[in-house]
C-alpha cells in the first residue's frame, strides 16, 4: 500500500492508479513523499456546505464596508484597500483580485489554458487530448523547471540538457536540488545531434533507474528551432531509448519562446505533441509541458506559467484516476512553496485568453517587429563568420536570441569584456571549457534594427 501521512493524524493519500505506472517509480524521494494534505480543505470545505457561520477562511472579509462590496454583492465579501479600485482597469474586480487563487490556479484559467495548449500543438481532435492533464499554475516556468526537478530528481542524480542551454537551468537543478546538469551535444555541424541526445539518455538510464531530460525550443541560447523531420526524429529517439531500456524517461519541454519562429523551414507545434503521439503505447515516455505568459503573452512580471504531463493512456491504471493524483502531488509542491500564485496576474491572463484573437494579433506586432530584426541579423551576421576558424553562428529560426561560437583563443568572457569596454555592446558570454561551449549570446529581440549593423560591426573589429 503507498500510503503518505500528513502531520496531521488520519489525513493521507493514497497513490493507488500512480502507484501502477512508471511516473510514480520516476519521482525522487520527495516526489514520492509529497501530498496535498485535505486538514484545513477539508473542514472550509465542510464549512461552506454546512455551516451558517463560517470560521474557517483565513482572510479579513465581512459586508460591514458596503465601498468593498462588489455591485450588487448581498452576501460578503474580501476587504482590500478601496483605492486598489482606481489602479484596475474595469475587467479587474478589486475583490476578486485581492482574494488567494486556488492552490493548482484558477479553473477557468487551467481549462483555458488547456484549451490553448490543444490549439497550438495541433493535438486538438487528434484522439490524444483525454491523455492531457489540466494545468498546474506556477510562479512563471522557472517555478515549474523547480518543480518537476524536485519531484522527479534526487540530489546526486543526473539530469541531461542540451549542451547549449539556459545557464538557470544549473542553479534550479544543481545549486538548489543538487542533481548533476548532464549535456549532450547540441549541435552537429548545423544540425541538432539526435543521435548524441540517445547516445546520452542511454548511457544515463543505465546509470540510474530514471532519468529528467529538459529540451528548450526556441532554444535559449541559440535560437534554434527543429524543423519537422528533426522534431520526429528527437521524439523517436527517446521514445526508443526508454523503450529499449525498460525504464521511465520524463522529457520536459520548456516552450517559453513559443510562438516566436521567423523562419519558414521550422516546425510550429513544439516537440511537445509528438512526444504524446509516441507515449501513446509507451508509458516510460512520460512528457511534460512547461510553458506560460512569461514571453508568450509578453507578460514577464506576471509570473504565471503552467505545467501540463501528458499520461500514457497505456499506463496500467485509470486514467482519470492518474491524473488526479498527479495534480494531487503538483498541488503538494505548489502548497508547500508558494502556497498558490498571483491571482492578480492569472486574472489578466485569462482575460487575454477570453479575448484570443484580439491578444494574439496584438502580439503579432512584436513579433514581426522581432522578425525584421532576425532577417536583418540572420543577413548581417555572415560578414563575421569564418567557419574554418571556428567563428560561426548556431542555426537560429527563432526565439529572441543568435549565438556565436568562437575558437578557445578568443574567450568568451575576454571578448565579452572587450565589446563593452571598446564598443559599449553589451552581449552574454557563456564559457564552459568542460562541454565543448565558447561563444556570446546576443539578444537581438532588445536591440533596434538600426543598431544591428553597429553591433555586428563592433563584433567583427573584436574579432580580427
Ligand atoms: C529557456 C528558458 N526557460 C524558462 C525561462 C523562465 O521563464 P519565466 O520568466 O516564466 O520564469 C527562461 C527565461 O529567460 C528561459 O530563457
Amino acid at each position: 500500500m503507498v500510503r503518505f501521512v500528513s502531520h496531521i493524524p488520519g489525513d493521507y493519500m493514497e497513490f493507488k492508479a500512480l502507484a501502477r505506472t512508471p511516473i510514480f517509480k520516476a519521482l525522487s524521494t520527495t516526489g514520492k513523499r509529497i501530498f496535498l494534505p485535505q486538514g484545513i480543505f477539508y473542514w472550509a470545505g465542510m464549512a461552506k456546505k454546512k455551516a451558517s457561520i463560517n470560521g474557517t477562511i483565513g482572510t479579513a472579509m465581512g459586508n460591514e464596508i458596503k465601498d468593498l462590496l462588489e455591485d450588487g454583492t448581498t452576501g460578503r465579501g474580501t476587504f482590500f484597500i478601496k483605492s486598489m479600485k482606481d489602479h484596475l482597469g474595469t475587467g479587474l474586480k478589486a475583490g476578486n483580485v485581492a482574494s488567494y487563487a486556488p492552490i493548482a490556479g484558477l479553473p477557468d484559467l487551467r481549462s483555458t489554458w488547456r484549451d490553448w495548449i490543444l490549439e497550438k500543438t495541433g493535438l486538438a481532435g487528434g484522439g490524444m487530448e483525454d491523455a492531457i492533464t489540466l494545468p498546474v499554475v506556477t510562479n512563471g516556468l522557472t517555478n515549474g523547471i523547480f518543480f518537476i526537478g524536485k519531484l522527479f530528481a534526487d540530489p546526486g542524480d543526473h539530469v541531461l540538457t542540451s549542451s547549449k542551454h539556459w545557464g538557470n537551468y544549473d542553479t534550479i537543478l544543481h545549486l538548489n536540488l543538487g542533481a548533476t546538469v548532464s549535456t549532450f551535444n547540441t549541435f552537429k555541424g548545423k544540425e541538432f545531434d539526435v543521435e548524441d541526445l540517445g547516445k546520452q539518455v542511454r548511457i544515463l538510464l543505465k546509470k540510474q533507474g530514471k532519468l529528467l531530460l529538459l529540451l528548450n525550443f526556441p532554444n535559449n541560447p541559440s535560437g534554434y528551432v527543429p524543423d519537422t523531420t528533426t522534431m520526429k526524429q528527437i521524439a523517436s529517439e527517446v521514445d526508443q531509448a526508454c523503450k529499449e531500456l525498460e525504464k521511465p524517461l520524463i522529457v520536459i519541454c520548456d516552450d517559453a519562446y513559443e510562438g516566436y519562429i521567423y523562419d519558414e523551414t521550422a516546425d510550429t507545434l513544439g516537440l511537445f505533441p509528438y512526444l504524446v503521439e509516441r507515449c501513446k503505447d509507451n508509458p516510460h515516455l512520460i512528457p511534460v509541458k512547461l510553458d506560460g505568459a512569461s514571453k508568450e503573452l509578453l507578460f514577464y512580471g506576471g509570473r504565471v506559467g503552467f505545467m501540463t504531463f501528458a499520461v500514457s493512456p497505456a499506463s496500467k491504471g485509470v486514467l482519470e484516476e492518474i491524473k488526479k493524483e498527479l495534480d494531487n502531488k503538483l498541488s503538494g509542491m505548489v502548497r508547500s512553496t508558494i502556497s498558490n500564485a498571483s491571482r492578480v496576474s492569472q486574472e489578466l491572463v485569462l482575460q487575454l485568453l477570453s479575448n484570443k484573437v484580439k491578444s494574439f494579433k496584438e502580439r503579432g506586432d512584436v513579433i514581426n517587429v522581432l522578425k525584421e530584426r532576425w532577417t536583418v541579423f540572420m543577413e548581417q551576421c555572415k560578414q563575421i563568420e569564418a567557419t574554418s576558424k571556428g567563428i560561426y553562428f548556431d542555426p537560429f529560426q527563432g526565439g529572441f536570441f543568435a549565438f556565436l561560437n568562437l575558437p578557445s583563443s578568443f574567450p568568451a568572457k575576454e571578448i565579452a569584456t572587450k565589446l563593452i569596454d571598446d564598443h559599449a555592446l553589451g552581449v552574454i558570454p557563456i564559457e564552459k571549457p568542460d562541454i565543448g561551449v565558447n561563444g556570446i549570446r546576443i539578444a537581438y529581440c532588445s536591440m533596434l534594427k538600426s543598431e544591428i549593423s553597429s553591433a555586428i560591426d563592433a563584433i567583427s573589429k573584436t574579432l580580427q
